[in-house]
């Protein structure tokens, strides 16, 4: 049956007015795991994964997905087998990426806040690149090769000061954001560095944000970025690799309308295909976003004074992003029963803070306790992102491809 929900994953589906995740009834998964229960489809991370790489016709740019969007590790085997790297921001992550089939020479370091530990790590480890946030950093990593006689690839991550319109807590790209270095620094950071016995500067990294809907502020910034490369050659630096970060929009609610992949290719290749740049992308949310559902129970309905509320299973402690961020995801019932009438809810977790809430005034088909409601785009920082808080436990992670379930 074709139905809406194909804006956001192929592979969910009513049949015979029961949910389906691939060819997995909702149903049938709440029996066997418990819930709440995080089921992620196989072949929609495939699909983003494949659509994103066949969108550019010109380059052919490493895809790097940046693990801290989802670490579980049958994600990160697939999408290795699908030739992705990572980009990674901790000793973990880079951990993660290594055991679950990431060669060390498609690993990108970033991050604002490297240990010694963690580069020394990175440094043994060969990775493929380190991007630095700081000329203090890149002191700190100038010393530790030369210690470890260990050569590296740098990219050094500018702040173009460019506003991606996202929420406030996701934007990194303006002066005021602790990441990246200032513009007018970077020449004078590639003149100090430029002669290094072990670190190799190679170029220039910049991610302004995460959750972009629109095409323009990626414009913006990587116009900058290409007078950027210009101005350094100018000036007789090398410069031919370009890491141009993450932050591609997904759809969560349907009136989302957030810019087709294919314009994102179409401004890459504008912006750079001349320039003869090896090009790396670090998509989180784009590859594995739309592919996760949270399954979760009704515990039970309550009247308020003014309200009805519905209380699922899951909380704040799976998903945190609709307390933290605002954000609205789409929440469906696992089962369509005809002749039932629309009410107005909150549908909230059970967590004890008035912020633990998914959706407010929502119209939704009535519903009773036990009933099943899915929770939808919860695969890029959902679990990643989920804690104890309340000591409820922490929720289960299934992959699904077709009829076969892999656990995590
Ligand atoms: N590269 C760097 C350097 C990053 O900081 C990030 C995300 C990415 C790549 C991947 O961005 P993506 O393609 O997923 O937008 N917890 C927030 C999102 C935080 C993103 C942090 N950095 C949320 O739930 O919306």
């Amino acid at each position: 049956m074709k139905n809406n929900l194909s804006k956001f994953n192929k592979y969910l589906n009513y049949v015979n007015n029961e949910l389906h995740i691939e060819k997995v009834s909702c149903e049938s998964l709440a029996k066997k795991f418990n819930t709440p229960l995080f089921c992620y489809s196989a072949n929609q991370i495939e699909d983003n994964f494949k659509e994103l790489d066949n969108s550019f016709k010109k380059i052919n740019p490493l895809i790097c997905y940046a693990v801290k969007a989802n670490y579980n590790a049958q994600i990160i085997k697939l999408l290795s087998r699908c030739g992705s790297g990572a980009d990674v921001v901790s000793m973990g992550e880079m951990k993660q990426s290594l055991k679950f089939g990431i060669s060390p020479k498609k690993i990108v370091f970033s991050g604002v806040g490297k240990t010694e530990e963690e580069i020394i790590y990175a440094l043994k480890k060969q990775i493929k690149q380190i991007n630095v946030e700081s000329e203090e950093e890149l002191l700190e990593i100038s010393n530790l090769s030369k210690s470890l006689k260990q050569n590296i690839d740098i990219c050094l991550r500018i702040n173009p000061n460019v506003d991606a319109n996202t929420h406030e807590k996701i934007s990194t790209g303006r002066y005021e954001d602790k990441f990246g270095i200032p513009e007018k620094k970077i020449g004078e950071i590639f003149a100090k560095f430029q002669k290094n016995e072990y670190l190799s500067l190679r170029g220039i990294s910049v991610h302004i944000g995460s959750q972009i809907q629109k095409i323009k502020p990626f414009e913006r910034a990587f116009k900058k970025i290409r007078n950027h490369v210009l101005t350094l050659r100018k000036k007789g630096f090398r410069v031919d690799l370009l890491d141009l970060g993450g932050g591609i929009g997904i759809p969560y609610e349907e009136k989302n309308q957030v810019f087709q992949i294919n314009k994102y290719a179409d401004l890459v290749e504008k912006c750079f295909s001349d320039l003869k740049l090896e090009i790396i992308l670090e998509p989180g949310r784009f590859l594995v976003g739309s592919s996760g559902i949270i399954l979760s129970k009704v515990i039970r309905k309550k009247k308020g004074q003014n309200k009805n509320f519905l209380i699922i299973d899951s909380g704040m402690n799976n998903l945190l992003r609709p307390s933290l961020y605002d954000s609205r995801h789409n929440i469906i019932p696992v089962k369509i029963v005809k002749n039932v009438k629309k009410k107005i809810f909150d549908v909230v977790g059970p967590i004890c803070e008035t912020s633990d809430s998914f959706l407010k005034n929502s119209k939704l088909k009535d519903m009773n306790k036990d009933d099943l409601v899915v929770i939808c785009s919860t695969g890029a920082y959902g679990s990643c992102m989920s804690s104890n808080y309340n000591l409820r436990g922490t929720a289960k992670e299934i992959l699904i491809k077709g009829k076969s379930i892999t656990k995590t």
